[in-house]
């Protein structure tokens, strides 16, 4: 079965974003195998720093993923640093990383009504940078996030739907 990982941008238990991906994981549970990226415990980067076990452990679960699905908040216009610092960890050696030519999905969350089209943007061309593929689709937004979540469940199934739909023309494109 297809592998998904999915890497929320939020550490947070109430998180949107954390929310909306158990949602769509579930959605998608026929189709794909889905597992979430542990981010929270990886040291900020460091090049002197040698066989950490979370960063191997990091790495390791982007390079058995057959795609990534990002759901991340917006964090002042751009991504939070927590996700920014994952990213470096996985991305050397420049160009050669497991990111190469890694499938990427991305959706972004935001208190507010843009839905974080910015740290969209930004997220993308970070990955961009680092040879990944980014899906391309009708973007991916989910406004006044925190809104849209009732005991940990998230609760907009319109934007359930168009998220999934766009998900699934990524699965097939795997
Ligand atoms: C440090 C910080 C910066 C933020 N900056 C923005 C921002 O630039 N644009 C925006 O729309 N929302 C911003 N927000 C609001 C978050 O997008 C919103 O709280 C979101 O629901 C958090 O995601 P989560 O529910 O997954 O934790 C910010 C929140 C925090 C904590």
């Amino acid at each position: 079965m297809t592998k998904l990982l999915f890497v929320p941008g939020s550490l947070r238990r109430a998180s949107s974003s954390r929310a909306a991906a158990r949602a769509l994981a579930d959605r998608l549970s026929a189709r794909a195998e889905c597992a979430f990226g542990d981010i929270g415990g990886l040291p900020h980067y460091n090049a002197d720093l040698e066989n950490d076990a979370a960063v191997r452990d990091w790495i390791a679960q982007v390079a058995a993923a057959d795609g990534l699905v990002f759901v991340t908040p917006e964090y002042n216009y751009s991504i939070p640093g927590v996700l920014k610092n994952a990213i470096d960890w996985a991305s050397r050696p420049a160009y050669q990383s497991v990111f190469k030519g890694k499938k990427c999905f991305v959706i972004t969350t935001s208190g507010g009504a843009l839905g974080g089209v910015r740290a969209q943007a930004d997220l993308k061309y970070v990955l961009n940078g680092m040879l990944a593929e980014v899906f391309t689709c009708k973007e991916v937004v989910i406004p006044m996030a925190n809104a849209k979540v009732e005991d940990g469940v998230f609760t907009d199934e319109a934007i359930l739907d168009f998220a999934s739909e766009n998900l699934g023309a990524f699965l097939d494109s795997l």
